[in-house]
């Protein structure tokens, strides 16, 4: 083997040197604007940045050789889950600095305000509050002279009545059939957080209630879904904060005249036939009402519950007639856990804290532009398109909290794919492609579902082993020796170099319950708060939505008649525009 014509490739890379900076640029690529302020000009954030210039000098092969302990020092452990973040590009004293940084930003102060329910969304001058979703009766909580626990379980208990009336057959439709089938419509934070948790929690469905979700205005999503449902046995679910949500709205006419169509006899019938098969989750009474629901069927909730924060609310409704009260309860409980966790726990310790500030860490020093959310579960398979609204929606801003431009980068792009379908499609990126993407693992000890094939293995084992091979081979991949010594071919061998040093963490928990799965949804959302905090940005705010909505609106008659308001449009849109008119026979 000619080892000097592989030397004298700089195309071969070896885990030994390669250097997350030889992935990215030394300086942070997301450095906007020439100044550096606020939280980029302080000490704490200048040690963070000497530390990270070593760090891309370093690998994880060294940082593990150098510190046999490392594993028993990078790890965390918040409720049922343990969070193994070893195998990060960091030490121990970069966590230090990393939460000296978000101690800087004000973490702590804000975290506190956000608990005690201050208006911390200024920009919508809103408390937020959805901690005290998951209040236990317990603990009080006042906010502007209301006991904010109380209402909270007010609407729980009139949820959990309803529920339980309904998996029990004590409500039933208009013709006296038992409910087996619940649509929910809604969209966003109405839509992602029960939609997720009803596939992540299926195993947990005792009542012989079927869950769906439609959300798209494409109606494609309805009609598919209605196609195989008997109405008389179907409850629909209309979940929207504001209910003035154009998808939404649409989508639960169609329904209603669906159910309407079907069930009522006469137009006296129609009234009752609706509360016999629509119930609302919303925080505008009016506005549902109007509809034609009755207030009786409205289950509320308040201002100060953002949308994609929402799923412990009422909008969670249709998962708590799927797998009933109890286990809802301690769905709750899970993201008490964690909440709790992160309200006390020393910042060294705290979970939200160190995984939130290991993607500020990634973003300004490592030219990360993404994480990858990777669940070793199927049931999980949601997960990640849930995650890209908690974390998109909230940080994806530009301008800080007093209205100035953001001197940082902000939010990292979410995305990922269970396992192991996404190792049979966009791994190759991550193991040996140029961008760095940390990535997070989650995996359960105890399967949702298992089978052994004829070998006698267990499939969940098969599915395990390759969630810890996976983290093994990113960190620390394979180098140009080691291939050698394979007998490789001298013309493959740096082909099949893996680089490693790529950085990931593990989340591991014994099992996917619906505790634990609260757990994971606030350790996220905390992730959010902390990295908004950092960035003085402000989490809980969606200006950025607003104007496709109303463009849309504005062009709705452009498309049916192409008529007025047409000189507001630019060129490329008014052609698109009169090609869909001509192809929709218009
Ligand atoms: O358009 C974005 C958004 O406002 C999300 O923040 C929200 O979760 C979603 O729309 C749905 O809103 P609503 O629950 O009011 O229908």
């Amino acid at each position: 083997m000619n080892s000097d014509a592989v030397k004298s490739n700089p195309t071969t890379p070896d885990p030994g040197t390669l250097k997350p900076g030889t992935l990215k640029p030394e300086t942070p690529r997301n450095s906007h604007g020439p100044a550096a302020t606020g939280i980029t000009s302080t000490p704490e954030w200048r040690a963070l940045s000497d530390d990270a210039t070593s760090l891309r000098n370093t690998s994880l092969r060294k940082l593990f050789s150098d510190d046999p302990h490392r594993t028993g020092t990078l790890t965390l452990d918040v409720g049922d889950l343990h969070i193994d973040v070893s195998k990060n590009i960091v030490t121990a004293s970069t966590i230090r600095k990393l939460c000296d940084v978000a101690q800087a930003a004000g973490v702590l102060e804000r975290r506190d305000a956000m608990f005690r329910g201050d208006r911390i969304n200024t920009t919508e001058d809103r408390s937020v509050l959805h901690t005290a979703l998951r209040l236990p009766r317990s603990e009080t909580l006042i906010v502007d002279g209301v006991d904010i626990t109380e209402e909270v379980h007010a609407v729980l208990d009139r949820m959990a009545d309803f529920a339980d009336k309904v998996r029990s057959g004590q409500f039933r439709g208009a013709t006296g059939e038992r409910i087996t089938t619940v649509v929910n419509i809604g969209i966003g934070g109405s839509d992602l957080g029960p939609a997720m948790v009803s596939q992540a929690l299926r195993h947990y469905s005792d009542a012989g209630i079927d869950s769906h979700f439609v959300s798209n205005i494409d109606p494609a999503d309805l009609v598919s879904t209605l196609a195989n449902l008997d109405p008389a046995r179907t409850l629909f679910i209309i979940a929207s904060k504001t209910f003035g949500t154009l998808e939404t709205l649409s989508n639960a006419e169609v329904a209603r005249q669906w159910v309407i169509d079907t069930l009522a006899t006469d137009p006296e019938t129609q009234k009752s036939v609706v509360a016999h098969h629509f119930v609302a989750v919303s925080t505008n009474i009016e506005r549902v009402t109007d509809f034609g629901i009755d207030e009786a069927n409205i289950f509320g909730f308040w201002d100060w519950v953002g949308g994609r924060y929402s799923v412990g609310s009422a909008i969670g409704l249709s998962v708590m007639l799927q797998i009933g009260p109890v286990h809802f309860r301690e769905f709750l409980h899970g993201m008490h856990q964690v909440d709790h966790h992160f309200r006390t726990a020393p910042l060294e310790a705290n979970a939200p804290i160190v995984l939130g500030m290991l993607g500020v860490l990634y973003t300004h020093f490592f030219g990360a532009e993404t994480r990858a959310v990777l669940p070793y579960s199927n049931d999980l398979a949601r997960f990640p398109a849930y995650l890209q609204q908690l974390t998109m929606e909230s940080n994806g801003k530009s301008v800080t909290l007093d209205g100035s431009a953001v001197q940082t980068g902000t939010g990292e792009i979410y995305w990922g794919e269970p396992g192991t379908n996404g190792q049979h499609a966009f791994f190759q990126l991550l193991h040996q492609g140029t961008r760095l993407v940390p990535c997070d693992f989650i995996g359960f000890a105890k399967p949702t579902a298992d089978l052994h094939n004829d070998a006698g293995a267990s499939m969940h084992d098969l599915l395990m082993s390759n969630f810890f091979a996976q983290t093994h081979v990113l960190a620390f991949g394979k180098n140009a020796e080691e291939i050698r010594a394979e007998d490789t071919p001298e013309s493959l061998v740096p082909h099949k170099v893996m680089p490693g040093n790529r950085p990931s963490t593990t989340i591991l928990a014994p099992a996917l319950t619906p505790q634990v799965l609260g757990q994971l949804i606030a350790l996220y959302e905390h992730q959010v708060f902390v990295q908004g905090t950092v960035w003085s940005i402000n989490p809980f705010d969606q200006w950025g939505v607003e104007l496709g909505k109303t463009q849309a609106q504005a062009l709705l008659p452009l498309l049916t008649s192409g008529a007025p308001g047409a000189s507001t449009v630019d060129g490329s849109t008014s052609d698109l525009l009169a090609r869909y008119r001509k192809w929709r026979g218009r």
